[in-house]
């Protein structure tokens, strides 16, 4: 193994694979995936192992108090999705982050037990092997618990988040826990977790029910008392995760599979392929002042879409369909000006008719076989609601800050929302993971996806392009700086080298407001080349590792 802690392995070197591939954000997790598909482990298979090993090695994304969604292809082609988004406890009212006057409290929704949702990680993972797994569901299980009782050694960025973290990890869990020590952490320090393996152990010997019900039900339970969550053991026994239908959509010959609602963004996804379909994006070239332009204007438009009308098609009639129509989406590019920026003020989500009736991390794989998985999967903000639940050693979610707390007000990612995705007991939040499968002439071409918040879905959009428009290799691809806007704040935030000089002063004189920002995304990614090889694109933003075989 390449990847080691102390440093992020730098993967630039394009090595092609004939039988398999594994991508995820830590080298030890994707070891764990390596071993999986080599024991003859379908990608379905190595997509649990590494979920369990993710919620050991890389704890603040990694989870099992979280959630998130699968995007499955089958090496014949059959397509399936499955959503296990946390959701809110019965006891969840809409108003509940708000004070007397109606204010968003600040850190309600962010902070402590009551900014968790149902963790949906594990019944996600059950269902997933219920369906697809090949190998036995213990042997998925062993190298998670392995590397939590044995301890793995900490990267650079992971000992400084954790010292950064320390003061908050203390006030959130003043009994102390494995992630916290006297003194600071540093580089190859092991860390063990020696709950978390019991937990992990339950969840080996009972499958859903060693999370949902007996001893960790009863520890989680016994944390919501300790902290003023919500959350009650029917609502535990209650989660189901659900298999729905591929959101699909065609770009030139590429097929795109990805998520349905609860994520906007599938939806997003194609809405934004669509937009830029009809213009010359490959002559123009990569990161040009009108693909900036052109891209940054789809942006706008399909955010605003996105804060109006999408939520839980469980409780909202989301219209689907309409959204991605491609009439639809050529008539909202009609007020795009070439000569300026269209102010954010002037776009409203569009007139859809009819409604229907009906610190996050991503990992790709594809098996021997050629069977594909994208899995993104999060607890929302860097180690969730920062609070382990006692005893059973891991973290839980803040996804409910996902949910609009009130019509208009900013989430942490800056997004708003309304009515489609207000707080209801029983109800998913709205999220912006895109896990992404690419067909290229009814063949798989390319698995992924990102975390990032509101970002994720520009930066798989962006990453698609850099290889489909602009002949970018996987690694590229991944690699290349990234730009976003979002609607609101009407704004292009730019990565450090993503927009030179001489273009940043063309967008300006339209009117764009470029802002500098830190690292987007951190997308994780395989290519299926005409020869029928195996290309990884591992985020350089963090020690994100593709093995192949
Ligand atoms: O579901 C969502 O859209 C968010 N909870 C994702 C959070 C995320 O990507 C954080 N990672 N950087």
């Amino acid at each position: 193994m390449s990847g080691c802690a102390g440093r992020a392995p730098v993967q630039n070197k394009v090595t092609e694979y004939r039988n398999g591939m594994v991508v995820s954000a830590s080298p030890f997790a994707s070891k764990v995936g390596l071993d999986i598909l080599k024991k003859g482990g379908n990608a379905v298979d190595a997509a649990v192992a590494i979920q369990f090993a993710l919620a050991v090695v890389y704890p603040n994304a990694g989870n099992i108090g979280g959630g998130g969604f699968m995007v499955y292809r089958s090496a014949s082609g059959e397509t399936n999705t499955l959503d296990f988004r946390e959701k809110a406890g019965a006891a969840a009212s809409r108003d509940m982050y708000l004070d007397q006057s109606g204010v968003p409290i600040v850190d309600k929704s962010l902070y402590g037990q009551l900014a968790a949702g149902v963790p949906g990680s594990v019944a996600g993972m059950v269902a997933a092997h219920q369906k697809y797994g090949n190998l036995p569901w213990a042997t998925l299980l062993e190298p998670a618990i392995l590397l939590a009782r044995k301890g793995f050694p900490l990267s650079t960025q992971q000992a400084d988040e954790l010292n950064g973290l320390s003061e908050k990890l203390m006030q959130l869990n003043p009994d102390g826990t494995a992630l916290l020590k006297t003194g600071k952490w540093a580089a190859n320090e092991l860390l063990k977790q020696e709950e978390l393996a019991a937990t992990l152990e339950q969840i080996r010997d009972h499958g859903k029910a060693g999370f949902y019900e007996g001893k960790v039900a009863d520890q989680i339970i016994a944390e919501m008392k300790r902290g003023g969550g919500i959350l009650t053991k029917s609502d535990l026994q209650q989660y189901e995760a659900i298999w729905r239908k591929a959101i699909t959509g065609a770009y030139k010959q590429y097929q795109i599979i990805t998520m349905p609602p609860p994520s906007s963004g599938g939806i997003a996804l194609i809405q934004l392929l669509k937009s830029v379909e009809p213009y010359p994006l490959k002559r123009w070239g990569f990161q040009q002042d009108s693909t900036i332009q052109l891209m940054a204007e789809a942006e706008r438009r399909v955010y605003a879409d996105r804060a109006t009308h999408l939520g839980d098609p469980d409780f909202y009639d989301v219209p689907t369909n309409a959204l991605m129509e491609a009439q639809y989406v050529k008539d909202r590019m009609k007020t795009f000006d070439w000569s300026k920026a269209t102010p954010s003020s002037s776009v409203k989500a569009g007139e859809v008719k009819g409604k229907e009736h009906e610190e996050t991390t991503h990992f790709s794989i594809v098996d021997k076989a050629g069977n594909a998985v994208s899995v993104t999967t999060t607890l929302n903000g860097s180690y969730g609601a920062v609070v382990l639940v006692k005893g059973a050693g891991f973290l839980l979610n803040n996804e409910m800050d996902d949910f609009s707390v009130k019509p208009g007000a900013p989430n942490m990612y800056g997004l708003i929302g309304g009515e489609a995705n207000a707080i209801a007991p029983g109800k998913r939040m709205l999220s912006s993971m895109t896990p992404c499968i690419l067909e290229k002439d009814g063949k798989l071409f390319m698995v992924v996806g990102t975390p990032g918040g509101s970002t994720i879905i520009t930066s798989v959009f962006q990453t698609i392009l850099n290889v489909v428009e602009f002949d970018q290799n996987m690694q590229q691809a991944v690699s290349a700086k990234r730009f976003h806007h979002q609607w609101l704040p009407d704004l292009i935030y730019a990565e450090k080298g993503a927009i030179d000089s001489l273009t940043r002063v063309k967008l300006e004189s339209k009117g764009y407001i470029i802002q500098p920002r830190g690292p987007m995304g951190r997308v994780d990614a395989i290519l299926k080349t005409r020869q029928g090889n195996y290309q990884g694109g591992a985020d350089p933003r963090g020690d994100d590792q593709w093995l192949g075989w």
